[in-house]
């Protein structure tokens, strides 16, 4: 791992890179982290992730003001990896710092930021083909709406999904459905897109926000409501929303047939609709996506 990398202020060897063992974000998962993705070279919908950094920084009191300015060291970030007309993504984390180990919040540290580029293409044979899904219960906390480095909650649950062959894993509270573990979950019953309401339950997703934002647009019905897992299983289509995930048809759930097993005819025309506003936003020539 010898790319270049944004660690305080610099851009440096990875392999150079000195973060403190003292760092909170090591020893608490005391931070918080972005994913943007570019296409072709350009951001999709930077301001919203900036935004929902801020948002995340703010709920958990890590003072770290020069957000604007992240878009700038991204781009940099892109050239000196010899990415910057490719599809990549940017991970981003900012933790609060590094100080000796005590469990309330230090005054006082200067934040950890971290920044990182790589290669991110679509997952195009999944996007077309659909991929299995498995349902497990919610273990995690009850702020989803801070895009929290605590992962292993997730990291855990997808883990075991992949190790059965499914793609991805959907989260089940109190009956109800949340998310996924690294994505927004979408059902859609009677030409109506439904999904969870926006709460402390799940993350404000960027990529769930434009799909609403298109269905608006195209006058699709859609419902802003927690649905239960017997609900999900009898849904017409199902479809995963995110950065990495993009559009992602589900044609199964555990290993039970959704929409036939094939990706359903709304998720397609939402899928088309996804990569036509990405078109738009990032000024691509061209066609980026169709099956
Ligand atoms: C738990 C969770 N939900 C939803 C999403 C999708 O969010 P976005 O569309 O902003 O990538 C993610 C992305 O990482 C996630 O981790």
């Amino acid at each position: 791992m010898n790319r270049i990398i944004y660690l305080n202020g610099r851009f440096t060897r990875a392999n150079d890179a000195v973060i403190s063992p003292e760092d909170r974000g090591f020893n608490f998962a005391d931070g918080v982290y972005e994913v943007v993705k570019y296409y072709r070279g350009k951001p999709f919908r930077m301001e919203d992730h900036l935004e929902r950094l801020k948002f995340s920084l703010g709920e958990v009191g890590i003072n770290y003001s020069p957000v604007k300015e992240l878009a700038a060291v991204f781009a940099e970030l892109l050239q000196l990896n010899g990415l910057e007309n490719s599809d990549a993504g940017i991970y981003l984390q900012i933790s609060r710092g590094a100080a000796p180990r005590v469990h309330h919040f230090p005054a006082g540290l200067t934040p950890t930021v971290y920044a990182t580029a790589f290669p991110f293409p679509s997952f195009s044979l999944s996007l077309e083909t659909g991929i299995p899904v498995v349902t497990a219960k919610d273990i995690r906390w009850l702020r989803c709406d801070i895009k929290s480095v605590s992962l292993l909650p997730n990291t855990m649950l997808y883990n075991r999904a992949v190790e059965i062959g499914a793609g991805e894993c959907i989260l089940i509270r109190d009956g109800l459905v949340t998310e996924a573990t690294h994505s927004s979950v979408f059902g859609i019953r009677n030409n109506t897109v439904f999904t969870h309401p926006l709460s402390h339950l799940i993350l404000p997703g960027i990529t769930r926000k434009v799909v609403l934002e298109i269905c608006k647009a195209q006058g699709i019905s859609v419902g802003e409501k927690a649905f239960s897992e017997e609900e999900l299983l009898d849904m017409d289509e199902v479809f995963l929303a995110g950065t990495g995930s993009e559009v992602m048809p589900v044609v199964s759930i555990n290993d039970v047939p959704v929409s036939g097993g094939i990706p359903g005819r709304i998720t397609r025309r939402l899928q088309a609709l996804f990569f036509e506003a990405v078109t738009q936003h990032c000024q691509i020539q061209g066609r980026l996506q169709s099956f």
